[in-house]
């Protein structure tokens, strides 16, 4: 049986989702009861379980040998994915599919790459068979300049000129669910780093959106203070908005530009275009 971890979120969702429709059984770990029915509607089962709380996390494994573990961005990351990976060891989980991201190393200047690099680590050292996914940034993260898209015709941005293979999390996902519905060789001891299939600047998504939407859309590049600034003035700790802004650096390098086949070789379909994810989310951008 396969425990899905973060489901309630952009990426874990669309995971139960890929699983639901390859007809494949799942366990969905869950820390707030109200969210159950959605997962129920899935056909996954619901189960009780808070990375905060290590005690929680033995129950939710019990009949799982396979998992996918994904917390949310946040000082307690490195902490919380460290006791589900021990508490799986104990429990003899036989394969964990760490969501990760691009550039993790444990030696990360960035905070969100460092605590990823730290939490593969641990993963690598526990004896569990791993598979690390890394995405670069994600399509769906422009969902949240959509008010301004619609109202204004412009989206803000602190990437300047870079580019990046901005990935739809439903391409994540059908990777995810492949690695775990695969023979647990096939992907053990493997880095995954699924990627849309062109790196777009800031300003080339704006001319998609504009094309799509028949209404001219622009970027307008902002400095990367006033958008840390503005997530700490949001309530976001101020260590954690720095890492984000420091992401930049993977942009700036050329890092988050590369575009890889993985997608296609692990999935078995070609990764979506940044049209296509506007064209299915026109509700979005449409005034
Ligand atoms: N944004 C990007 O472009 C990008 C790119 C590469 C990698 N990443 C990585 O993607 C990951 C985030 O993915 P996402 O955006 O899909 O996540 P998300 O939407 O923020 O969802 C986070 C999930 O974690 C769950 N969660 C939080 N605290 C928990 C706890 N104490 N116990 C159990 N579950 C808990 C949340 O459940 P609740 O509903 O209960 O809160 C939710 O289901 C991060 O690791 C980030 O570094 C992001």
């Amino acid at each position: 049986m396969i425990l899905l971890t973060g489901v309630t979120g952009t990426n874990g969702l669309e995971v139960a989702k890929a699983l639901a429709a390859k007809g494949v059984p799942f366990k969905a770990m869950l820390r707030d009861r109200p969210r159950t029915s959605d997962i129920a509607a899935l056909g996954g089962q619901p189960i009780p379980g808070d990375f905060d709380r290590p005690d929680t996390l033995p129950a939710a494994m019990v009949g799982c040998d396979r998992a996918l573990l994904l917390s949310a961005v946040g000082p307690r990351m490195f902490h919380q994915e460290q006791s589900f990976i021990a508490a799986a060891r104990a429990a003899g989980m036989k394969h964990i599919v760490k969501f990760s991201a691009l550039g993790a190393d444990p030696l990360a200047k960035s905070l969100l790459q460092r605590v990823h690099g730290q939490a593969e680590q641990d993963l690598e050292g526990s004896g569990v068979a791993w598979t690390h996914v890394r995405p670069p940034f994600f399509m769906q993260n422009i969902l949240s300049s959509a008010k301004d898209i619609r109202t204004r015709g412009e989206f803000f941005g602190h990437f300047g000129s870079g580019r990046a293979a901005y990935v739809d999390v439903r391409d994540i996902a059908a990777l995810i669910a492949a690695v775990l519905t695969a023979d647990i060789a096939d992907h053990a001891g493997k880095v995954y780093q699924p990627t849309g299939p062109a790196a777009l600047s800031c300003a080339e998504q704006a001319m998609v959106l504009t094309k799509v939407l028949q209404r001219p859309v622009k970027f307008v590049p902002i400095p990367r203070d006033t958008v840390r600034q503005a997530l700490i003035t949001h309530g976001m700790l101020e260590s954690v908005a720095q890492g984000i802004v420091d992401l930049d650096a993977l942009v700036e390098q050329g890092q988050a530009a590369t575009v890889t086949d993985d997608v296609r070789r692990v999935a078995g379909r070609n990764p979506r275009t940044f049209e296509q994810f506007v064209l299915d989310h026109l509700a979005h951008f449409k005034v």
